[in-house]
């Protein structure tokens, strides 16, 4: 169904998702500032695994205290967002009291932002004055839409969708990260290696052997010991517990009413809130496997397992 950016805007301010254009490709965004609202982005999208997702942002004013930008990032935010108009997505570390969806980020300490070069989605963001995530507006395993028709179909006619005409780019913006003034390309796009060069060492990150140990993809881990579909707490473990569903002797519960977007929701923030009194062993409930689970038990294992 098609919207307004009148209403787009209402339905983000109320904690829904919405589709709208950018240069590259359409995006299903909600507040980025909300866990309950990304958790629906990861619903409908049906992605078995949550992948951390981009910030879009109008400008830096309105993150600034979430975020660390070293000069030569500023240098292509600069020149690509400000100059160029081109499609850069820029990963960069994350302030401690950053108020971004713990969620979006899939519990890591950098952020991906770029600035969508489309005037209806940054006249949106304008006029919601905080960050909005938004990945490709396609469900898992199905191709980007580049048009509000396809988006629409896509979704079976679901979410709103604004129509912003035909992408201009038509695939996802580069993505890059700047360690040591090296820029390691992260994800290929429109904006190529020899667009990139006069700022810097350009590396190739998608090939990891080329990648120094420091510069390797990392998920979340807490540093206690993660044990998975514990049914009982262990006292003599010095376990803290987190409980999912009709759980009494939780210390947090991710879902007291077993409800699998609220425990997505809270997935992270529940995570780093034990680890941080630093247990010997953080044990987590069983999570059903379907719908969200899947994308949740695929979270905890990765953490469990530390790799
Ligand atoms: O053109 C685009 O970038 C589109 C439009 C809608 O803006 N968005 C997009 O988002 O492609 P998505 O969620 O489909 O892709 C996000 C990619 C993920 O594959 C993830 O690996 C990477 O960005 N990413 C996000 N945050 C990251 C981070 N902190 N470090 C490394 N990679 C990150
Ligand atoms: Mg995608």
């Amino acid at each position: 169904m098609l919207c307004d950016e009148n209403l787009a805007l209402k339905i983000l301010q109320e904690g829904n998702t919405v589709i709208l254009p950018t240069d590259t490709v359409y995006g299903l965004a909600a507040d980025g500032t909300s866990d309950l609202a990304v958790a629906k982005i990861y619903k409908e999208k049906g992605r078995p695994s949550f992948n951390p997702l981009i910030m879009h942002i109008h400008d830096l004013e309105s993150v600034k205290n979430n975020i660390t930008v070293c000069e030569v990032s500023y240098k292509l935010m600069e020149t690509f967002w400000f100059q160029k108009s081109a499609p850069l997505s820029i990963v960069v570390p994350v302030l401690e009291n950053h108020n971004f969806s713990k969620l979006a980020l899939a519990g890591l300490d950098t952020v991906a932002i770029r600035r969508p070069n489309h005037p209806i989605f940054l006249k949106i963001l304008q006029g919601f004055g905080k960050a909005l995530a938004a990945p490709s507006a396609n469900v898992s395993n199905t191709i980007s839409s580049t048009t509000a028709d396809m988006a629409n179909l896509g979704f079976s006619n679901q979410i709103p969708v604004v129509d912003g005409g035909p992408a201009k780019v038509g695939i996802e913006s580069t993505i890059v990260r700047v360690v040591e003034n090296n820029i390691v390309i992260l994800r290929y796009g429109a904006v190529t290696a020899e667009d990139l060069q006069f700022f810097g060492k350009v590396i190739d990150g998608t090939k990891q052997h080329l990648l120094a140990p420091g510069m390797l993809k990392r998920h979340y881990a807490p540093k206690s010991k993660l044990l998975l579909n514990v049914t009982e707490k262990q006292q003599h473990n010095n376990m803290l517990l987190l409980g999912f569903g009709k759980i009494l002797d939780a210390d947090l519960n991710l879902s007291p009413s077993a409800d699998l977007l609220e425990a997505a929701s809270h997935l992270f923030e529940f995570l780093d809130r034990l680890d941080k009194k630093s247990p010997k062993v953080i044990g987590v409930s069983p999570i059903p496997m379907h719908g969200l689970g899947i994308a949740i038990n695929d979270r905890l294992q990765r953490a469990a397992s530390q790799e």
